[in-house]
């Protein structure tokens, strides 16, 4: 057997400029034509493609291996690039204008049949066995080009931020509980019978006792986890940029943060991004109905206030002290009432509201059930005309708010009006503090409990006007995605008590669950403030693609499983016995017992 020689060149790599010299390649055989006299491999590595020659002026014996060559076989290839002549040019690949003339052919390692063809676009392959065969997927050159494209964010940022002062600290993973406000991933430990490691849902606390501990400008790149429902651009790992400095403001953190996002848009994509607009949270729920909202197009909510209206429908609706609100879809008469009844109407549903109400305006004036309102109330909807399709919601203000909100961006879609390759980034700042929690039936933080209300509210904590506390918050959102959020935090105990307290939380309870922050915040805590950026959603959208998975080596489905490694799976009985877990799931355990 041949010697596995180092390779000299990447197979994407070679161009007219090597034309004599001899490489070394190795790669994937990508493709093969057996022209009889010839042979044509084409070899692939994570750079690209080649193609290798073997003809009739290469040794029998080689051309015989190169016959028995099958797609997806590990190959060594040998050989002297010599240039194409003219009609043998191929325009479609980067190395078309040359081909390796074989001298010496090796298999590294042969293939079993494959599920599905790489780089093929071959027939749909579903999910579930793109997911199985991760390592085959994986091969696919939209994954390589995404890999390469996140690991170039990484590197412009780890740049960045050193270039910044900042340090990379890691944090730990087995750690307590942060409230993040999903359901933690626990494990339990051996050592400590009964008690439990939380994994970090953030480095949130972490961060900043590194400010307490002086290190004054902090950043991770670093896996957070979430036992949370998962949604296209959600998954229970996953990976933020976090930071933290000290002595600063809201208006520094946002600078900083805007520096870095412009240098990874610059040094990864080429995209300037220019200046980055900032709304309220008010503005954003009363123009967008939502606080991520999509700035690529317009269609903004408009209020439908229709208390004097006859129509059975909204009159009881307004009875009950719900609203209504509406967006006007220019053009969206030629939408058919199929897509409106079987589409836009369970979308909403599925957001809570009953139903939509709608009608679209002709020459005939309006038709559908838009056309059974009084005219004075219809018309204040505003700009619409001949071909226009409105649709109205009605229902308690955050169903409404956020039913027609989530609308317009499927609505926005399904027209197909978003324009390409744009990215339309804003803050988003002025969040209320704490909102009010139906199940629980307390108020809760909207960001966590150490974001710092603004100074003028801090007296309507604790109050009946509770639910009006502004907070130091910022959210930072690109077409349609929040991208990140931050605040500045409290670093006066006092203050953190008294948030402590109005959030319904005793001493005992704070203590448990915060003891060391509280400690840390009475030792000449300095002021900070930070935030932390999802870093696979900056690559979704560096990416073009709308599914969190598609920018994760090894990502999870739906339902937080990985079908490759097949995880989560059952562990031994003496691994769960060492631990002091019993399987309660069991169908074997003891059906008596209710631990
Ligand atoms: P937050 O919870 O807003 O803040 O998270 C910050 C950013 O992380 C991203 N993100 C996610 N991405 C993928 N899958 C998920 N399950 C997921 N959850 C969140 C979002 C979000 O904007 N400690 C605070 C930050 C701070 O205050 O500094 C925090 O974690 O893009």
């Amino acid at each position: 057997m041949d010697s596995l020689n180092i390779r000299t060149h990447r197979c994407g790599e070679i161009r007219k400029e090597h034309v004599g010299q001899t490489v070394t390649l190795h790669g994937w055989v990508h493709n093969c034509r057996d022209k009889s006299q010839v042979i044509f491999v084409v070899l692939r590595d994570r750079s690209g493609i080649v193609q290798a020659t073997i003809d009739e002026t290469c040794a029998q014996e080689l051309l015989l291996k190169a016959r028995s060559l099958r797609l997806e076989y590990t190959v060594q290839i040998q050989g002297v690039v010599r240039a194409r002549d003219g009609v043998a040019i191929n325009k479609d690949m980067d190395t078309g204008e040359i081909e390796i003339l074989t001298s010496s052919l090796q298999i590294l390692s042969t293939t079993k049949a494959l599920p599905f063809n790489i780089g093929d676009k071959g027939p749909e392959v579903s999910q579930e066995v793109r997911l199985k065969y991760r390592y085959l997927d994986l091969r696919q050159p939209t994954l390589q080009r995404t890999m390469r494209l996140r690991h170039k964010a990484a590197l412009a940022t780890r740049t960045h931020m050193d270039s910044l002062g900042f340090f990379e600290i890691e944090t730990p993973i087995l750690n307590r509980s942060t409230p993040e406000g999903a359901r933690d991933y626990i494990v339990p430990s051996r050592i400590h019978p009964g008690k439990w490691f939380a994994l970090p849902q953030s480095p949130q606390i972490f961060k900043q006792i590194l400010m307490v501990g002086g290190m004054d400008r902090y950043f991770q790149i670093c896996k957070c986890f979430r036992d949370e429902d998962l949604r296209a651009d959600r998954q229970p790992e996953f990976t933020q940029i976090d930071v933290e400095l000290s002595f600063t403001t809201q208006d520094q953190v946002i600078d900083i943060a805007n520096s870095l996002i412009r240098h990874v848009w610059k040094s990864v994509i080429d995209v300037e991004v220019g200046e980055i607009p900032t709304i309220t949270y008010s503005e954003a729920i009363e123009r967008f109905g939502v606080d991520n909202p999509d700035l690529r197009f317009g269609m903004e909510l408009f209020d439908f206030k229709a208390e004097n209206t006859e129509f059975p429908f909204l009159k009881a609706a307004f009875e009950r002290g719900e609203i209504a609100r509406g967006i006007v879809v220019k053009g969206g008469g030629a939408l058919s009432n199929k897509v409106i009844d079987k589409n836009f109407i369970p979308f909403v549903r599925s957001y809570k509201l009953g139903g939509l109400l709608w009608g679209k305006y002709t020459d005939k004036g309006w038709v559908k059930a838009l056309s059974k309102i009084e005219p004075e109330i219809l018309s204040q909807i505003p700009n619409v005309e001949e071909g226009d399709l409105v649709l109205i919601g009605s229902g308690p203000a955050q169903h409404v708010n956020t039913g027609i909100g989530r609308l317009r961006a499927h609505v926005a879609k399904t027209m197909d009006i978003i324009p390409k390759d744009t990215y339309a980034f804003c803050w988003v700042t002025d969040f209320p503090a704490f909102e009010w929690d139906e199940e629980s039936e307390r108020f809760v933080s909207v960001h966590h409990p150490f974001t710092k209300p603004i100074d003028e509210h801090i007296p309507l904590m604790g109050t009946d006007r509770m639910g009006e506390v502004l907070s130091d918050a910022y959210d930072i959102v690109c077409n349609g995605y929040e991208i990140g959020g931050g605040s500045i935090r409290i670093h006066d105990y006092e203050l953190q008590k008294k948030v402590f307290t109005a959030l319904g939380l005793s001493e005992e309870d704070a203590r448990d669950k915060f003891g060391f922050l509280l400690d840390a915040l009475q030792y000449g805590a300095p002021p900070h403030g930070g935030l932390a950026m999802g870093f696979d959603r900056w690559i979704m959208i560096l990416a073009g693609t709308e599914n969190i998975r598609d920018v994760i080596a090894f990502p999870k489905t739906t339902k937080a499983q990985d079908l490759m490694a097949e995880s989560p799976n059952t562990v031994e009985d003496s691994q769960l016995e060492e631990l002091y877990v019993r399987n309660t799931n069991d169908e074997d355990s003891d059906s008596d017992s209710d631990s």
